[in-house]
């Protein structure tokens, strides 16, 4: 089911409460029991199994019988958290519709103080094993790994763009938490979707970009005309939480690969040429 503006605008303050608490006691549990949801939330018992009804029925929680019978948060009810919080802070006040959505994340616009992104991480049980690679941090075991996966990617994103705002062309970071990060709306289309008068000085000025973000330790990860966005002047690069640092053990390769894909696309579709020692070099300056 997919995450409905109107499932979060019509929550119920007591259905936010449980799901407050099922994400507490999700640290013990695997699967939490209602008796224990009753205690933390201190509400009556009728109260909670009502709600959790409610919460089922929107696609937030989820019920099972094995082990033992108990619910656990799912993806919406905890991207529901995160936007809860987003909604208290005043970063938005509405949540417009998905407007993109990938292996990894979902995309929605908003509107806070003028058009907002919200882009909700959600690593899945499969994907998380490459989320892993290269990331000593997550632990082997934990009940419920991809709430920890899918908020480490976020975060993770998240410092690449507070670290390279105002240093390189990137959406200004607002807020994150939990799996959801708000960013500023990018008035544009990706490189993949639109056709460019001057795709000379626009593949010079993406070597330009990827050299500052280099030289302050960032190596996006997974560029490509799907990752950068053109607003008809400038351009912008998205989708950094996969980004390594220049000292990452395959920095090297990882850096080609990007440098390859981002030059063979403006080969395919403009004939530019490229030749790849000197963009390397123009990147990393030796
Ligand atoms: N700040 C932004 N402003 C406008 N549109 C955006 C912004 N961020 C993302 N988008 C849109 O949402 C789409 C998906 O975003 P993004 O590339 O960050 O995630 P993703 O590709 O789904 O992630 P993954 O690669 O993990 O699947 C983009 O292609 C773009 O169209
Ligand atoms: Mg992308």
């Amino acid at each position: 089911m997919d995450l409905s503006a109107d499932h979060i605008k019509s929550l119920h303050k007591y259905e936010l409460r449980i799901l407050q608490s099922i994400e507490y006691l999700m640290s013990r549990y695997s699967w939490v029991p209602e008796e224990e949801l009753v205690h933390n939330s201190r509400l009556s018992a009728n109260e909670v199994h009502f709600r959790l009804s409610k919460l089922m029925e929107k696609g937030m929680v989820k019920y099972s019988q094995v082990p033992y019978p108990g619910y656990c948060l799912i993806f919406n009810g905890y991207d529901t958290l995160a936007i809860s919080h987003l909604v208290k802070k005043g970063i938005i006040s509405s949540l417009g519709s998905c407007i993109g959505e990938g292996k990894e994340s979902r995309v929605y616009e908003a509107l806070g103080t003028g058009p907002v992104i919200l882009k909700l991480h959600r690593i899945g049980q499969r994907s998380f094993q490459t989320v892993r690679r290269g990331r000593n941090y997550l632990p082997e075991k934990q009940h419920c790994p991809w709430v920890l996966a899918s908020h480490f990617s976020a975060e993770q994103e998240y410092l690449a763009l507070c670290t390279l705002q105002n240093h390189v062309r990137v959406p200004t970071p607002l807020l994150m938490n939990r799996n959801v990060i708000a960013m500023t709306y990018i008035a544009g289309d990706r490189l993949s979707d639109c056709t460019l008068e001057n795709p000379r000085e626009v593949l010079d000025e993406i070597i330009a970009q990827v050299r500052a973000a280099y030289s302050r330790g960032y190596i996006h990860g997974d560029l490509s005309e799907y990752n950068v966005m053109f607003d008809g002047e400038e351009i912008w690069i998205i989708d950094w939480p996969q980004w390594v640092s220049p000292h990452h053990e395959n920095a090297s390769e990882i850096l080609d690969h990007d440098l390859e894909t981002i030059t063979k696309f403006f080969h395919r579709r403009y004939r530019i040429s490229s030749d790849m020692n000197e963009v390397r070099s123009l990147v990393t300056g030796c």
